[in-house]
């Protein structure tokens, strides 16, 4: 696996193989890297010829009180990892490389970016949006997979690509999960043993929603009564336009957040 810095290096190599006849896939991380994230590697590897795995803690999705600083990073971990998955290039580039001065440039999807998690934090899905489109544009791949982990994520930029006419599939990637259904996410280190143990709950909680056994009024009161310190939100929502109005016979979503500790979780899950 080739590890490349700028984003010169990085067109060059997408350029040779280009030459070659082969399709390139794109899987954008910001390391701290799990099993969940080497799936979506091996997905991309499974749909495209190379697969070039991005590796940048991006600063601009992070509000000041946020965990950028404390967020892993260990790049050789990180590097090993994406190399195991299949990954050809992992393109690992320094914040000036991404923000030179004077960047001003920001991709805003306005509604979708704004609910849910936009509202509890409503710099984060301009900081991803921007840098997704960057990565997009700076390697022109034929597929880019993202987690359904992080579904609005999925949903936003599925919208902006769409919007801003991006030649790229997006596809969805399914959420790997610990043997007790919680979700894999970087995040899960900072939680202490106690913590770990309640984690779970979320998950099962969204699980009784989408099963239709638990309103997601009782989920909140249930995840309250386990030990998470508060609800951010638990909404069922039109798996689309994440709407809160459902229509009957169109996909719906469960999709929920909440603090353990210092530790903030997001999930989510089909309906039905
Ligand atoms: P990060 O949290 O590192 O996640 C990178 C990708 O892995 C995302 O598409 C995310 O949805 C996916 N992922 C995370 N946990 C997963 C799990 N348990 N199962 C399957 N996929 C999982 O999401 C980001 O980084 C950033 O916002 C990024 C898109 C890289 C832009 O900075």
């Amino acid at each position: 696996m080739q590890i490349v810095r700028t984003i010169a290096d990085l067109r060059s190599c997408i350029a040779a193989w280009r030459a070659e006849g082969l399709s390139v896939g794109l899987v954008p991380t910001m390391g701290g890297l799990h099993a969940g994230h080497l799936s979506l590697v091996g997905e991309a590897a499974r749909r495209t010829d190379r697969v070039v795995a991005t590796l940048f803690v991006n600063p601009t999705q992070f509000a000041p009180n946020e965990d950028f600083d404390s967020y892993p990073r260990d790049e050789a971990a990180d590097a090993a990892m994406f190399e195991g998955a299949g990954a050809a290039l992992m393109f690992a580039p320094a914040p000036e490389i991404m923000y030179p001065k004077g960047h001003t440039t920001k991709v805003i999807v306005e509604e979708l970016g704004a609910m849910l998690e936009g509202e509890f934090r409503p710099h984060f899905f301009v900081g991803v949006a921007t840098i997704v489109t960057k990565l997009l544009l700076q390697s022109l791949p034929d597929v880019a997979v993202f987690g359904e982990k992080d579904y609005q994520q999925l949903c936003v930029i599925r919208a902006m690509v769409r919007d801003l006419d991006i030649p790229v599939e997006i596809v969805g990637g399914e959420t790997v999960r610990e043997d007790d259904g919680l979700a894999m996410s970087s995040r899960n280190a900072y939680l202490s043993a106690e913590e770990r143990k309640v984690a779970p709950v979320l998950y099962e909680n969204l699980r009784l929603v989408a099963a239709g056994e638990r309103t997601a009024e009782e989920a909140s009161a249930y995840l309250l009564e386990a030990g998470f310190s508060s609800v951010d939100y638990i909404s069922v929502r039109d798996a689309v336009t994440l709407l809160p109005e459902m229509n009957p016979g169109r996909p719906a979503r469960v999709l929920g957040a909440a603090w353990l500790g210092k530790t903030r979780l997001i999930d989510n899950l089909a309906v039905g």
